[in-house]
C-alpha cells in the first residue's frame, strides 16, 4: 500500500482555549504509539490554533494541526478574513477546503472555493478537499454526477507540486450523513471513493491517483469505524462528533490503525 491512513478530527465551531489545549494534548499523547504509520490530525477553531501549536511543540511530522477554512486572499482590506497564509503562520500543517458547510451555511460558490484551493496549496498546506452529495441528489441517482463536477473541477486547479508532495487529499462527505447519525454503509462509501479513484486516475494518472488519500466522513464513530475502514478504497476519516472527546477519538485512530495494513 502505497498511502497512509490518515484520521483527522473537525471540531468545528467546538471548545474553547483550554479544552482546545487539552484535547490535543490528549490526542497526542494518544495517538503518539501509531504515529509511525499513520497521520493524526485535529482541526480546532481559528482563535485557538497558536495556543494548540504551542502545546503540540513536541509533535512528530505525522501529527497534523489543520485549520478548518479559510479566504483565499493573503491580505488586504477584508474584514473579519483569515487566510490560508495565516493557517501556515500560526503553525497549520494542512487545512480543510469545500466543507459542505462552507458551500451550505456561508454559501461559498464553487469559484470562492477553487481559488481557496490554489491559495493553500501555494500555502504549502496538505488539502483536505471535500465533496459529496446531498440525499436529494442521491435519491435522484446524480451522487456520481456531483462527485464528478467536484472533484473534476479541482483537479485542474491543483498545480503539479500539489500532486507531487501528496498535498491533496480527498474526503468524502455525503452531506446527509454529515451530524445526522446516519452513516454511509460501508458499500455506498467503497462505490464513491473507487469512483473518485478512477477519476483522478483519468485526469492525472494512475500511479497519482493510487498515492491520494480518500478519507470517509459522515458520522464515523467507534461502532461503525472498522467495517468502513476496511473498504480497499478507504483510507481514513474526517470525523467531527466523535472528535470532539479523546477517548471515542482515540479508540477511531486504534481502529485505523489495527485496520491500516488491511
Ligand atoms: P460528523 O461530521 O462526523 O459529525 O458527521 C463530519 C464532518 O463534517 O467532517
Amino acid at each position: 500500500m502505497t498511502r497512509k491512513f490518515h484520521v483527522i478530527g473537525n471540531w468545528k465551531l467546538h471548545h474553547f482555549m483550554e479544552d482546545s489545549r487539552k484535547l490535543a494534548r490528549a490526542v497526542l499523547d494518544g495517538s503518539r504509539q501509531y504515529l509511525d504509520s499513520m497521520v493524526v490530525g485535529v482541526s480546532p477553531v481559528h482563535t485557538t490554533l497558536w495556543a494548540v501549536h504551542g502545546e503540540l511543540s513536541d509533535r512528530p511530522e505525522n501529527f497534523w494541526l489543520v485549520g478548518q477554512n479559510a479566504y483565499h486572499e493573503n491580505e488586504g482590506a477584508f474584514t473579519g478574513a483569515v487566510s490560508y497564509r495565516h493557517l501556515k503562520d500560526a503553525g497549520c500543517d494542512g487545512a480543510i477546503v469545500g466543507h459542505s458547510e462552507r458551500r451550505r451555511i456561508f454559501r461559498e460558490s464553487d469559484d470562492e472555493i477553487m481559488a481557496q484551493l490554489e491559495s493553500a496549496i501555494r500555502a504549502q498546506l496538505h488539502v483536505i478537499y471535500c465533496i459529496g452529495e446531498t440525499g436529494e441528489e442521491r435519491e435522484a441517482g446524480k451522487t456520481l454526477d456531483v462527485i464528478e463536477r467536484q472533484l473534476g473541477e479541482a483537479l485542474r486547479h491543483v498545480p503539479p507540486s500539489g500532486r507531487q508532495a501528496i498535498k491533496f487529499i480527498v474526503a468524502y462527505e455525503p452531506v446527509w450523513a454529515i451530524g445526522t447519525g446516519v452513516n454511509a454503509t460501508p458499500e455506498q462509501a467503497q462505490e464513491v471513493h473507487a469512483a473518485i479513484r478512477e477519476i483522478i486516475a483519468g485526469r492525472w494518472t494512475s500511479e497519482e491517483a493510487d498515492r491520494v488519500p480518500i478519507l470517509y466522513g459522515g458520522s464515523l464513530k467507534p461502532s461503525n469505524a472498522r467495517e468502513i475502514f476496511s473498504m480497499p478504497d478507504v483510507d481514513g476519516g474526517l470525523v467531527g462528533g466523535a472528535s470532539l472527546k479523546a477517548d471515542t477519538f482515540l479508540d477511531l485512530v486504534r481502529i485505523a490503525s489495527e485496520v491500516a495494513g488491511k
